[in-house]
């Protein structure tokens, strides 16, 4: 395959995200095709990218042979059908997350994808973010010595979704963001919640996992709340660590607070606290990062079969909170 550049991507969804996309690879690729269902948004996608064809059915663009990558933006319940299409095309696809909504689907989606040795790669935007990127260098160095928890709390005063709950519209992301960071598939998943505004979608959800080294993690996720909180917190042994998307300039905070036990205190716990610091982070924008990791993958570099297993990973413990969230 030749370089990035020379991709040629076509684009179907071209709603809210759609459009960060179209920019991204227009600017890292050759932006050939935009696919949207709705005419008004065909015709402000022609006017701001002419040299690209325009359709409203994916079918004109799975038909170019000479597309090579799909990237879907289109509602998350068409995203199984269309990645499957685009598949079965024999297109390399990025999919927003969640690839599926039920686990035996997105297993099909990673079968295909690994068949025809194609790149199947899931939109999880907070994997590229270089806060997150500092988490994982600070748990896989063990400055934090070991983990003993992690967990994320996502809640504002809206956006009151109507289609998907809580879990599936904001757990998504810290989830895919807790697997990345333990690198473990969860051994017990629970999640409690309530549909407080429309009837079967979950406004707030508690969840609760763990894992097979012992480690845990919980989710606080919920648009019914008064603060906005983008959080998530590692505690270690030695050190924790918080990442904070809604500061500014301090994204990533390190606590050098531990328990610990000291030899004359006949081993009572004590609390240790050092200095707490901020390391510089970078202010790449994460979507490019996305964008241009997806590029490599389609180009041969890297390794191809992981985002789609770590994809599936995500959708089999949202499958599990699911099952939960509805048995309680
Ligand atoms: N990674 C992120 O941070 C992030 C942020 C926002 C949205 N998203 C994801 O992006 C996706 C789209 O979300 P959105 O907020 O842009 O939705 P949206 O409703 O604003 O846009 C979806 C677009 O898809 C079009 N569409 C629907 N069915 C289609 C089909 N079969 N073929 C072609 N076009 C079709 C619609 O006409 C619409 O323009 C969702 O999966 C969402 O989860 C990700």
């Amino acid at each position: 395959m030749a370089a990035a550049s020379s991709i040629r991507v076509g684009l179907a969804g071209l709603g809210y995200w759609g459009p960060n996309l179209a920019r991204n690879f227009d600017e890292l690729a050759q932006l050939a095709w935009l696919v949207d269902t709705s005419p008004e948004r065909r015709e402000e996608a022609q006017a701001r990218y002419p040299d690209a064809h325009v359709t409203g059915d994916v079918e004109d663009m799975l038909a170019d042979d000479s597309v090579d990558a799909v990237v879907i933006a289109t509602p998350v319940p068409t995203h199984y059908e269309l990645a499957k299409r685009a598949l079965d095309a024999g297109k390399h696809v990025l999919v927003e997350k969640p690839p599926a909504t039920r686990a035996a689907e997105m297993d099909e989606l990673v079968a295909l994808a690994e068949a025809r040795d194609l790149v199947l790669m899931p939109g999880h935007l907070l994997l590229y973010h270089p806060a997150v990127l500092k988490l994982k260098e600070l748990i896989d160095s063990g400055e934090l010595g070991e983990v003993l928890c992690v967990y994320g709390n996502r809640q504002n005063l809206g956006i009151v979704r109507t289609n998907e709950n809580a879990l599936w519209s904001l757990g998504v992301h810290d989830l895919s963001v807790i697997l990345y960071l333990l690198d473990e598939e969860p051994e017990h998943a629970v999640a409690h919640g309530r549909d407080f505004l429309t009837e079967g979608v979950e406004d707030v959800v508690f969840s609760y996992l763990r894992f097979p080294s012992g480690k845990i993690a919980h989710m606080h996720l919920s648009w019914l709340d008064p603060h906005k909180m983008r959080r998530i917190t590692v505690v270690g042994r030695e050190k924790m660590v918080v990442f904070d998307d809604m500061e500014l300039e301090r994204k990533v905070t390190i606590y050098e607070k531990a328990p610990w036990k000291r030899a004359e205190t006949y081993g009572e716990w004590q609390t240790r606290t050092g200095d707490i610091y901020s390391p510089k982070i970078d202010t790449a924008e994460p979507l490019r990062l996305e964008c241009q990791h997806f590029l490599r993958l389609v180009a041969g570099d890297g390794e191809r079969a992981k985002v789609a297993q770590d994809g599936a990973m995500v959708v089999r413990a949202l499958e599990r909170l699911t099952e939960s969230l509805r048995a309680a």
